[in-house]
């Protein structure tokens, strides 16, 4: 059934306290669970409940004869409940290890944990599992202390014992809070432990776990932890409340991480880390999900959701709080564009296919299912927009008072407008629209003009159809866009603003003299992706090589020349490469970033990279051919990397060194830029031999990694070498992923060959999300050549995953069947197959209503 926003109803009943008694043995877990609740509106008592096996249930004491209740498929009725505060008990009987959803309690390496969001608590207990009912949580664990040494639930520890050979633990957790921040976690742990002092002067012990094997990879996550508390002090003035925070890595996960209040519970490749293991992406990663999951704790937890269509309010603004603590922990300009590759390449394409939804969604069927991008990172630029509109000082008034006013309770996207308006007394009504709205808005700007000594110009916006949402039906939206204009002739700055653009078409003018003509300018428009727009000028092949060597706004600089690469790729593409001079200045921007010397190295090897294909699909009319597409951007790669093949060579040598790892900018920028030089070395041909010795000589998964992936595009001995080497050395679980993902993702050939061949691989797993995802998922998601290959054979590989993955875990299914959303981009034929495959996982008898929802959306 679909839930609608506008349905929203109080409960009628408050469940105050919750006593929950976990007693675990071999296949089934008994949970009792003693609710105190309080009428509030009366009426019949309906909770929610999922595969429980209820054992019996009491009012008051007194056991209830079966008529007073009824158990539907999802829930528990009562049906005429005390008119007055009472306590209901049930005992309810649920199986961990055949947990295949990994939702609710799960068993992952043997040890048991939980993943309560969205929706999983009820399948725990019989409960209003809603984020408006907001309940005093105590929990008593017992289990076999052999196979259990370590017992963990929210909050404080308060008592503990043993008798034969169980024992048992209990906990207090001082803080209100609703369901889907419950966690439990039993097992045999190892791990390592830090301390914290706050501001006020509470010591915090922090620990974090993981199986035994693993323990040698924490560290970097403790310091995320650490970094992440002083900043939060230092940015927000929000400190940790509790006296103890753990966080424990699992296995088997289906998203990255879960800020349950106190107890996180982690994906292991969100929290370990080590030289030999992980990337220097994976080492950002870490720190910033570790410190995501830590900033929930006021943004999330002390102030939650009224009910999951707000989910924005606390992951817009805790993507956000990750991001910019990044930025300061790292480099902005970096951050920034990674981040915007992201909005650019994933949420754009979101907001243009069958999923196109606002970051406070209208409706849903399957709630994990909107755990989207859109929610997520354009929630984040949302809340990026308020500190530009508003400024630092009036965001940072804003944040206080929403604290202020709101700790402690569960609200709306609204009140947050609210808090960020009422501080700053402005009137933030037609903000509103960025959450009720879907799709990407394009801003153009038209009409440059010099009126005397002034430089005026008109920007105009619009918003593409999106389901349910006709494009003539949109009201403009409140644009934030940050503006400078430059001087051809000099190459000086004459002026910066930041316009308020608030109608469908509105001319601002710039403050400074000028003279001549508008076409002696360039404007540099939408800097630091001041919005989550899609920004068009007309622009000069000479006016984007200006920007990309002038401008000052270091997102832009590689803007232009992202812009310089799309043309030549584009161009290739409709077979306009022989008449134009775009891929001229394709390699005069590439080979200027190689010789930059000066330049920070991310940077440079940023502005080495071209856009995707999902970037490049977006540009094309519908109908496009995406092999085709393909095609071109690859020629356009080869092409720039022969033409600039004598200043790799120099660059890539220059960059070598043999320090010790770490993680410093400087180190990380030197690996980035001589790794994309390497990349492209191999992309030109006739780098085997050398690829080889930069895997020999590696000193880090960083490199190792870059070498292999040089070389799995072409199916050569040198390939099988490295290959075979990289997984007889595997050093962890999350590397041999890698080495999954790497064949997977191969621009070769041979590829759905290969992917069938480790789908029959004997460390495949079906179970295990990240092992599966970075096969299948990584398959459909980032090889597009093989995933579209003319006679469907990609297509029905992948449907047939969704089918079968259905059946065990329906969130990994979910996801993977949104790879057939952009059936109505490309060419007929292939459109066909594709719509072919949603109509045939339609009618899978017993589909997930997950996969239901992804593939209906889909097809119409
Ligand atoms: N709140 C978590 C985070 O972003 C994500 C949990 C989502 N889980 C899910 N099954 N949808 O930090
Ligand atoms: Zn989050």
């Amino acid at each position: 059934v679909e839930k609608f926003r506008k349905d929203y109803a109080a409960l009628p009943y408050s469940i105050d306290s919750v006593d929950l008694d976990f007693n675990v043995q071999t296949d089934e877990t008994l949970v009792t669970s003693t609710l105190k609740l309080t009428p509030t509106g009366g009426g019949p008592l309906v909770l929610d409940g999922e595969d429980l096996r209820l054992v019996s249930a009491e009012v008051d004491g007194k056991e209830l004869p079966k008529d007073a209740y009824e158990l539907g498929e999802e829930t528990f009725t009562l049906h005429k409940p005390p008119s007055s505060p009472f306590t209901l008990k049930t005992v309810v009987g649920i199986e961990p290890a055949k947990n295949t959803q990994l939702s609710g309690l799960y068993e992952s390496s043997g040890n048991l944990c939980t993943q309560c969001e969205a929706e999983g608590f009820r399948r725990i207990t019989y409960f209003y599992d809603r984020p408006d009912c907001m309940s005093a949580f105590t929990c008593r664990v017992e289990a076999d202390k052999k196979k259990f040494p370590i017992l963990l639930s929210n909050g404080n520890e308060v008592g503990r014992g043993e008798s034969g050979d169980r024992h048992w633990a209990s906990f207090e957790d001082p803080f209100k809070k609703p369901s889907y921040l419950f966690a439990l976690v039993a097992g045999d742990l190892g791990g390592i432990q830090g301390k914290f002092t706050t501001k006020s002067g509470r010591d915090v012990d922090l620990r974090i776990w993981s199986e035994h094997r693993n323990c040698d990879q924490l560290d970097w996550s403790l310091e995320s932890l650490k970094r992440a508390m002083k900043w939060d002090e230092e940015t927000y003035g929000l400190e940790y409340d509790l006296d103890v925070y753990h966080v424990v890595a699992v296995e088997d996960f289906n998203m990255g991480a879960m800020e349950n209040k106190g107890l996180n519970v982690f994906n292991t490749a969100c929290v370990l880390a080590a030289p030999q293991t992980a990337t220097d992406g994976d080492y950002d990663r870490v720190l910033g999900v570790v410190a995501h999951e830590y900033f929930h704790n006021w943004s999330g937890n002390r102030v939650t959701c009224r009910d999951w269509f707000q989910l924005t309010l606390k992951e817009g603004l805790t993507v956000y709080r990750d991001q910019t603590f990044t930025e300061d922990q790292t480099s902005r300009a970096v951050k920034r564009i990674d981040d915007v590759r992201v909005m650019r390449s994933a949420q754009f394409a979101q907001d243009a296919g069958p999923m196109a939804h606002p970051i406070r969604p209208e409706s849903y069927v399957a709630m994990d299912n909107f755990y989207t991008v859109t929610v997520y990172n354009k929630g984040a630029e949302v809340i990026r927009m308020y500190a530009t509109l508003l400024g630092w000082p009036g965001f940072r008034k804003g944040m206080d008072l929403y604290f202020q006013r709101h700790d402690g309770t569960a609200v709306t996207c609204d009140d947050f407008r609210s808090a960020m308006a009422d501080a700053n007394s402005v009137d933030l009504t037609q903000f509103e629209r960025w959450y009720t709205q879907a799709g990407t808005p394009t801003v153009t700007l038209s009409d440059k003009k010099i009126d005397g000594e002034t430089f005026s110009l008109t920007l105009s916006q619009s918003c593409a159809d999106t389901p349910n949402q006709p494009a003539s039906e949109k009201q403009p939206f409140h644009i934030p866009v940050s503006c400078a204009l430059f001087d051809k002739k000099t190459g000086k700055k004459v002026d910066e603003q930041l316009f308020e653009l608030r109608e469908a078409s509105q001319t601002f003018s710039f403050s400074g003299t000028v003279t001549g003509s508008p076409d002696d300018y360039v404007v540099s428009l939408l800097r630091g992706f001041s919005a989550p727009v899609t920004a068009k000028q007309e622009l000069t092949q000479d006016e984007l090589l200006f920007l990309a060597s002038n401008d000052d706004d270091s997102l832009n600089r590689w803007d232009a020349a992202q812009q310089i690469y799309t043309r030549a790729i584009l161009d290739e593409f409709t077979g306009d490469a022989g008449k134009g001079d775009s891929l001229d200045a394709a390699v005069a921007t590439f080979r200027a970033a190689l010789n930059d010397k000066s330049g920070d190295p991310s940077l440079r090897a940023l502005n080495l990279a071209v856009p995707g294909f999902s970037e490049l699909g977006l540009k094309l009319d519908d109908g496009f051919d995406p092999v085709k597409l393909c095609e071109a951007l690859s020629s356009v790669k080869k092409a720039l990397a022969r033409a600039c093949s004598t200043e790799l060579k120099e660059v890539y040598a220059s960059l070598y060194s043999d320090a010790p790892y770490d993680v410093e900018a400087a180190s990380v920028g030197r690996r980035r830029l001589r790794n994309a030089c390497l990349a492209n070395l191999a992309r030109a041909g006739g780098f085997e031999q050398q690829s080889v010795k930069h895997y020999e000589d590696a000193q880090c998964m960083t490199d190792q990694l870059a070498a292999a992936v040089a070389l799995a595009g072409e199916a050569t001995k040198e390939r099988e070498e490295v290959l075979g080497k990289f997984y007889e050395s595997a050093g962890n679980e999350l590397v041999v992923n890698k080495w999954f993902a790497l064949q997977a993702s191969a621009d070769a050939d041979d590829a759905l060959e290969t992917v069938k061949k480790l789908v029959a691989h004997e460390a495949f797993s079906r179970t295990n999300p990240n092992r599966y995802r970075a096969v299948v998922n990584t398959f459909a998601g980032a090889n597009p050549r093989a995933f579209h290959a003319a006679d469907g054979s990609g297509y029905a590989f992948i449907r047939d995953e969704v089918i079968q993955t259905d059946k065990t875990n329906n969130q990994v299914a979910a996801r993977l069947c949104g790879s057939f959303g952009t059936w109505k981009k490309y060419d007929a034929k292939r459109g066909g197959l594709m719509k072919a495959c949603l109509e045939e996982i339609v009618k899978t008898e017993g589909l997930s209503k997950d996969t239901f929802e992804i593939a209906t959306r889909s097809l119409k």
